[in-house]
């Protein structure tokens, strides 16, 4: 029992908990599921009979390449009236945000759109995700950003419908509670997290992910495999504290027997077609399985709770502005496929057999350890991923000390989940390690 990931008990009640749920946006999964975009709208309440105003937030490449006006002209066949905004940046500032809300409050005024459709990659999806919940909740980004950074207010209006579409395999962004942004000043990131946050809907079309660029593909799929693996090794629910009440149950819980299951899918869908996807990206049925594989893997580690290499991911993105999945690629073999296997070894014999290693003859601590050779293996073979931190940003031991105490520091939310406790030296050590994962 780890009494000290206290959540909300007040120490008199100090109880494992009992209860998990599951909190998810409508899914619908599939080729040409776009074609279903006008029907999940009306299901939603939206009725084109009302003459409604919607908002596609996007991005430029997005527009330029024909995939909005795939989606638009859907739309406008079935009568809706849509606006978009473009402007989403990689790895998008609170800045960024504001730009989108202060677009929707010119156009609509306070009461914003009637709907929001949030396109693209987790960027896009997280700028749509933050401004409906600004423009319904009053205000500006910061208030609802944790102190000290912002104000600290917690969101308690979902706003009109939001449906996300997700243009790579990877972030999960479309069904998760999160949204995470840039603090340019600060140089940090900073989620909000809440269910009020989350979409009413996800629409997943791989028809969209074909045109993604092989590195793209390649790195999205490790932040994708980063989630179903670290679900797969947290703690499990009833090893943290009970909430005091449903309210404070925090949005990543623990895993259960039901994220054990998304899990070990998205393990196989994703090891096992992520080198199709990524050298041959036209086929249909690689990018279908990546795309489902990503879903799943999201389902599980974004309610069991991401953790180590999310945590050590957000100072290294925020100093050296790399791409998150390339980020967690680079992490996952020294955190969690390194530091955390001690945790609980036989669970990482499972992780290795599910990445296709052969662990028969060996004894528990070898085969567990093989789940790190066997994904340094898959990354190699993927040829774009950096062999290290070293080659991802230039790191180096100077660094160290920074990006260590930056995670525990900062990181706490998700540090919280992980099932080995992280002190800063062990942070630095995890650091160090992951300078080079292989020559
Ligand atoms: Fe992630």
């Amino acid at each position: 029992m780890s009494y000290e990931r206290s959540v909300s008990a007040p120490e008199h009640d100090l109880q494992p908990e009992t209860v998990w749920h599951l909190q998810m946006p409508q899914i619908r999964c599939g080729r040409d599921a776009v074609e279903e975009l006008a029907f999940q709208l009306a299901d939603l309440g939206v009725s084109a009979d009302d003459d409604p105003h919607g908002l596609v937030v996007t991005d430029e490449d997005l527009v330029d390449i024909g995939h909005v006006g795939r989606v638009t002209d859907h739309l406008e066949d079935a009568g809706y009236n849509v606006t978009v905004w473009d402007g989403a940046d990689r790895e998008p500032t609170i800045e960024n945000v504001d730009g989108c809300i202060e677009f929707v409050r010119e156009n609509e005024g306070e009461d914003g759109y009637d709907f929001y459709v949030g396109f693209g990659g987790g960027s896009c999806i997280d700028v749509a995700k933050t401004t409906r919940a600004v423009i319904a909740n009053g205000g500006q980004v910061l208030d609802y950003i944790a102190e000290p950074t912002g104000g600290g207010e917690a969101l308690t209006d979902s706003g009109p419908p939001l449906v996300l579409m997700p243009t790579t395999a990877g972030t999960g962004a479309e069904i998760s509670p999160v949204a995470i942004l840039s603090v340019e000043e600060k140089e940090i990131k900073e989620g909000i997290s809440s269910n009020h946050i989350r979409a009413d809907a996800a629409v997943l079309d791989p028809t969209f992910t074909t045109t993604l660029p092989p590195e793209i593909t390649a790195k999205s799929a490790m932040d994708a495999l980063g989630h179903a693996i670290e679900g797969y090794t947290t703690h499990p629910f009833d090893g943290l504290l009970r909430a005091s009440n449903p309210e404070s149950r925090p949005v990543y819980a623990g895993r259960t027997e039901l994220t054990e299951m998304f899990s070990e899918k998205a393990i196989e869908l994703l090891s096992g077609n992520v080198r199709t996807a990524v050298h041959n990206g036209d086929n249909l049925e690689a990018r279908a399985a990546m795309l489902k594989g990503a879903l799943f893997g999201a389902i599980a580690g974004l309610t069991a709770g991401a953790s180590l290499a999310h945590a050590m991911a957000y100072p290294v993105g925020n100093r050296y502005h790399t791409y998150h999945g390339e980020t967690i690629a680079v992490l996952t073999p020294a955190s969690t496929l390194g530091y955390n296997v001690a945790s609980d070894p036989e669970r990482f014999v499972e992780v290795a057999n599910m990445l296709g290693a052969d662990t028969d003859g060996m004894g528990t601590r070898e085969a567990a350890d093989q789940a790190r050779q066997e994904f340094v293996r898959l990354q190699q073979d993927l040829n774009v991923i950096p062999s290290g931190l070293e080659e991802l940003a230039g790191v180096t031991e100077e660094d160290i000390d920074w990006l260590a105490t930056q995670t525990v520091e900062t990181q706490q939310r998700l540090l919280r989940c992980n099932p080995r406790p992280v002190t800063k030296d062990d942070a630095a050590d995890i650091f160090r390690d992951a300078l080079h994962n292989w020559e």
